[in-house]
């Protein structure tokens, strides 16, 4: 093994009754990113070798999250303390230096890891626990010191007044040469206020016995476990704040970064202007000079250099080229490219749609499986009918530079040649081909005079009523 390798061993068997939601605690998403996904690729950023997940309440879906992530799970029975989930990881078979780390702490970075493990390193202990001073330590264990060395770790339930004034804190992550932790492992009893085996006991324990146990002190965010919603919502906010700096740093326009979500897998290029509302999510990548306008909602999107979003706009899964805009009060669905320059304006809804270079639709537009040429007007109101009663979609192709009246209907399949022209208010159900002017609309009736040559009807009270069938406007 090398020597620089590590084994890390997650803690995620708990419910997390705290949380007072029937979701397994881990699973919860911080920042939209399951928090012991975060422990994990913190963990593998710093170089873990093999990954152990101890996996409890919620087993199956637990292992639906972590799996996929080439961990190991190891279940664990029933929930009687973090030192019984370390046992049920079958520690025996391991070797080497061990991380283990509670699966609740979604607030750790690679960076954090690899600063421990250094440090671990260089006091050539055989067990460390990670630390941190919080100004309010709630429940979590306390570091118990005398005359500055490390004594034990206590819990909250189990410390006195005196001890719950300590303000440094365990962080729930320990660094162990194997052969230790199997000599302490299994000394570790439940002689405590929950009856629980308290892996934290393996610390005095390690001591009594003459090892050389240091306390590695960490930033507080290292310390932040997640027990409650409201802790949870503190971790998010922070994860959000710490994107939201990181962007600006890399001069991205900010109007109020309190209200602006960017997940951490987002990229957003320079010179960027992002308006309070904004959610990013996902893998979604906004180019450089763009505008993203108040409550615009991108997952999964990439949108390219100076193209703009604008206020309320909803994608998801789309590419939007340089220089398009789209928007405001646009929707569109996985599958939609918009082209270079292109114009897609309110009320538009486009799905698995090609939509060409510069071509437009302005207005109150449902686009469905089509395929939109470049430099094509597509007027208010248009409708692709891509469902058909066979409950199969169908697709419609328009020609590069097709001019479509308002209020048009595309029967689907079919096919519009390029430079084509389509008579406002058609329904489409035949393919037109390049160059053709398609009609497909009842044709206007006018009758002249014909208001004074109508009795007017009259209604049951006896007064005089207007005609329902009477033809208005022009
Ligand atoms: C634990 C520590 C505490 C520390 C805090 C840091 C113990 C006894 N206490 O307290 O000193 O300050 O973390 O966040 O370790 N788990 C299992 N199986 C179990 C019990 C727990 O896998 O039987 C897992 C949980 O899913 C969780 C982690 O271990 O990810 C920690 O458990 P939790 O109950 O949250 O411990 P804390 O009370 O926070
Ligand atoms: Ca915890």
């Amino acid at each position: 093994m090398n020597p620089k390798e590590f084994s890390v061993v997650v803690l995620a068997a708990g419910k997390g009754t705290r949380m007072k939601s029937p979701l397994p605690k881990v699973l919860h998403p911080v920042a939209g990113v399951p928090i012991i996904k975060k422990v994990i690729d913190a963990a593998r950023g710093a170089g873990a070798g093999e990954v152990r997940v101890v996996v409890g309440y919620g087993e199956a879906l637990v292992r639906k999250v972590v799996e996929p992530l080439r961990v190991t799970c190891f279940p664990q029975q029933s929930q009687r303390g973090t030192a019984d989930a370390v046992r049920s990881a079958d520690p025996t078979s391991l070797q080497g230096t061990v991380m283990i780390c509670n699966g609740d702490h979604p607030l750790i970075e690679a960076a954090d890891f690899a600063g421990i493990l250094r440090e671990f390193a260089e006091t050539q202990a055989s067990l460390a626990v990670v630390s941190a001073e919080l100004k309010a330590p709630g429940s979590m264990g306390r570091i118990v010191r005398h005359k500055g060395d490390l004594r034990a770790i206590v819990e909250a339930p189990d410390a006195s007044s005196e001890t719950l004034k300590i303000r440094e804190v365990n962080a729930g992550i320990y660094v162990v040469n194997a052969d230790a932790l199997n000599r302490y492992l299994p000394e570790i009893q439940d002689h405590n206020a929950k009856n629980e085996f308290y892996l934290t006991d393996i610390v005095s324990l390690a001591i009594e016995a003459g090892e050389k146990v240091v306390a590695i002190k960490a930033r507080k965010q290292v310390a932040a476990g997640v027990n409650t919603q409201g802790e949870l919502a503190r971790a998010t906010r922070a994860l959000f704040a710490r994107k939201n700096r990181a962007l600006m740093d890399a001069g991205v326009l900010m109007i109020d970064p309190r209200s602006i979500y960017v997940e951490d897998d987002c990229e957003v290029g320079p010179a960027t202007v992002i308006y309070p509302g904004a959610y990013l999510r996902g893998k979604t990548s906004v180019g450089a000079y763009c505008v993203i306008e108040p409550n615009c909602y991108l997952a999964h999107t990439r949108v390219e250099d100076g193209a703009q979003i604008k206020a309320n706009s909803h994608l998801e899964s789309a590419v939007v080229r340089a220089k398009a805009s789209v928007g405001p009060f646009a929707r569109l669905r996985p599958g939609t490219e918009i082209g270079t320059e292109a114009h897609v304006g309110n009320f538009v809804e486009m799905k698995k749609v090609k939509f060409g270079a510069r071509s437009k639709a302005g207005h109150l537009t449902y686009l469905g499986d089509a395929t939109v040429g470049e430099d094509v007007n597509i007027g208010c109101g248009t409708i692709t009918c891509n469902y058909a009663p066979d409950r199969q979609k169908y697709r419609t192709v328009i020609g590069d530079r097709a001019f479509v009246g308002s209020d048009t209907q595309f029967v689907a399949p079919v096919e519009i040649g390029a430079d084509a022209v389509i008579g406002s208010g058609s329904t489409i159900t035949k393919d037109v081909p390049p160059k053709a002017l398609a009609v497909a609309r009842g044709k206007q009736v006018v009758k002249e005079n014909w208001v004074s040559k109508t009795p007017a009807p009259v209604s049951e009270d006896g007064s005089e009523d207007a005609s329902e069938d009477a033809p208005r406007g022009k």
